[in-house]
């Protein structure tokens, strides 16, 4: 990777700053020394083995030395990040901080917005974005392959989509860690020992998991075709479906994303 494809992480020893950070060194061989971090603490930690990575607190100071920044801070912290950067690319990960906000946040008329998830560091993360009008299809190739070095990634064509990725994709295991739970509770309540129920609850999900990513049937087909089966799954998901469970889920969801939205 040459020189001007520098890339600083302002957050990048955060739990998601990092993930992409050692996601971009496994996956998009960027050579450390062309990897620089910022943060407050000026803490270097996740990146023992990586002697090269350029580590700062000095927000600016990477800005000069990189091309490419990616905004990694809370958002409530984003208006403290104190850059101006016009021409630079720049891509967020920030929950719930607009194209618009960002623009007017670092002076850049090619600003990214994204959503990602820890889960980058095993390149496993849905990574979708959206692009202010200066970000060129050059601009855009880096992106993808930036947030392809994390997992998937699509480019989407509507900004308020992103609340609803920052709630249902963002966070990893999320909404499906509950889900586990609730079956390892009734597993439990129902005698079986938790470490047995544990252990088979998660090889399930890890099971299914590995079906639906790879599969040709959709998670639709999946339920349909267990449902003409009429075994034991098509009783439970008839009661599940009487009970309101799906309208239960929306309903999470929607209080989800209408919190991406008030973050700042
Ligand atoms: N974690 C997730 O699951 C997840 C998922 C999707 C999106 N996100 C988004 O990712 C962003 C980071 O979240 P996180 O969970 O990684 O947070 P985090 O673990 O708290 O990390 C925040 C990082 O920002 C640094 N930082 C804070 N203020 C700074 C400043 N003014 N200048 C430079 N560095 C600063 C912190 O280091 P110091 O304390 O040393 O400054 C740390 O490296 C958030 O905007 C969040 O919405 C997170």
């Amino acid at each position: 990777m040459s020189d001007a494809h520098k890339i600083g992480i302002i957050g990048g020893s955060g739990m998601l700053g990092r993930a992409i950070a050692h996601a971009l060194l496994d996956r998009m061989a960027l050579p450390p020394s062309d990897l620089w971090i910022a943060n407050r603490s000026g803490s270097r930690a996740g990146f023992e083995q990586f002697p090269g990575v350029h580590v700062t607190t000095d927000n600016a100071l990477l800005c000069d030395a990189c091309d490419t920044l990616i905004l990694s801070v809370p958002p409530a912290l984003a208006s403290d990040i104190g850059i101006r950067i016009p021409g630079k690319l720049v891509m967020s990960v920030m929950a719930g901080v607009t194209l618009g906000e960002l623009q007017a946040l670092t002076g850049s008329d090619r600003v990214v917005r994204a959503m990602s998830s820890p889960a980058a560091e095993l390149g496993l993360a849905y990574s979708p974005w959206v692009a202010s009008p200066g970000v060129d299809a050059t601009n855009r190739d880096h992106v993808t392959s930036i947030l392809s070095a994390c997992g998937i990634t699509d480019e989407i064509g509507n900004e308020s989509h992103l609340d609803h990725f920052t709630a249902m994709t963002g966070p990893v295991p999320g909404f499906v860690a509950f889900y586990a739970e609730c079956m390892i509770d009734y597993a439990v309540s129902a005698g079986i020992a938790p470490a047995i129920a544990d252990r088979a609850i998660r090889q399930l999900f890890f099971a299914a998991g590995a079906m639906l990513a790879h599969g040709q049937a959709s998670p639709a087909d999946h339920v349909q075709q267990m449902i003409d089966y009429a075994g034991t799954t098509a009783a439970g998901l008839t009661s599940m479906k009487n009970a309101g469970v799906s309208a239960a889920i929306a309903e999470g969801l929607d209080a989800a994303v209408e919190k991406a939205r008030t973050l700042r």
